[in-house]
């Protein structure tokens, strides 16, 4: 593959407690601490996984060491101040943080999250030398079903990116996640192909806004009911380069597995 995998795992609200997070994040260390070799050469996966905020520094302190980063799963777009409620980019890293999630559909669909808004965190967290993005997109089911999908992302993109550098891409500070909102915790993975499909979309809009050679060099993760049982197959297709896994990575076992299927 001409870019390194990446495999992530987005925990989204959950495990309930504490205790529960530190348990889950013992197994993973152990898994990954003795078998695998994560992040010490490239052609091994990058694993990240984005636990909620609370957590974010048990993950830090257990995964010292098995070469999986820590990021949060959204951040503000402020630096500091009266902004009740809000994180900024800069606690990200101080926590010791390395990415961060932005433009998820939950936070697009639940929060009523606009690509602007979503444009502002990015330019912010970019300001963090450290930090690196996963910018979210992909259409709903009835915009799949309206032939809607390459619009969509398009524009997604677009917007998203809106006033990034070329050689902030190039320097890999930001990763595409295409998780088709039909597929999002629905057990209805996208075919091999239809992720396919879909990333060459987004790769032809990298290369409009961009170039050929900056569309090429972007790292896009597919996410959206992603097991064990489909990554590998999802990782043949060429312009597949990870996932970003929800469901399947509260389970040690089933991210270990994922991780192993994407190497
Ligand atoms: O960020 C992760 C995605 O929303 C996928 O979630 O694997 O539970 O479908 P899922």
């Amino acid at each position: 593959k001409p870019r390194r995998p990446i495999v992530a795992g987005n925990w989204k609200l959950n495990p309930s407690t504490r205790a529960e997070a530190i348990t889950l994040l013992k197994l993973l260390a152990a898994n990954f601490l003795n078998n695998r070799n994560t992040n010490q050469s490239a052609d091994t996966p990058e694993t990240v996984i984005f636990p909620p905020l609370p957590y974010l520094s048990d993950a830090v302190e257990i995964l010292e060491g098995t070469g999986i980063q820590v990021g949060a799963q959204d951040v503000g777009p402020n630096e500091k101040g009266a902004f009740t409620g809000e994180v900024a980019p800069s606690m990200l890293v101080s926590a010791g943080c390395s990415y961060v999630l932005l433009g998820h559909s939950e936070r697009r669909t639940l929060f009523g999250e606009t690509d602007e808004e979503i444009n502002a965190k990015l330019h912010k967290s970019l300001e963090q030398p450290s930090l690196k993005v996963i910018l979210c997109v992909g259409e709903t089911l009835q915009e799949y079903e309206n032939g809607l999908l390459e619009s969509v992302v398009d524009s997604q993109i677009r917007k998203g990116l809106d006033g990034v550098d070329p050689a902030v891409l190039m320097n890999d500070r930001v990763i595409i996640a295409y998780e088709p909102v039909w597929a999002i915790g629905t057990g209805l993975v996208a075919t091999p192909a239809q992720a396919q499909h879909a990333h060459v979309a987004i790769r032809n809009s990298l290369a409009n806004m961009y170039d050929t050679e900056v569309a090429g060099s972007v790292r896009i993760q597919y996410g959206g009911s992603v097991t064990a049982d489909s990554t590998e197959e999802l990782m043949g297709e060429n312009d597949v380069d990870g996932a970003l896994v929800g469901g399947a990575s509260l389970n040690a076992d089933s991210f270990t597995r994922i991780y192993d299927g994407a190497t």
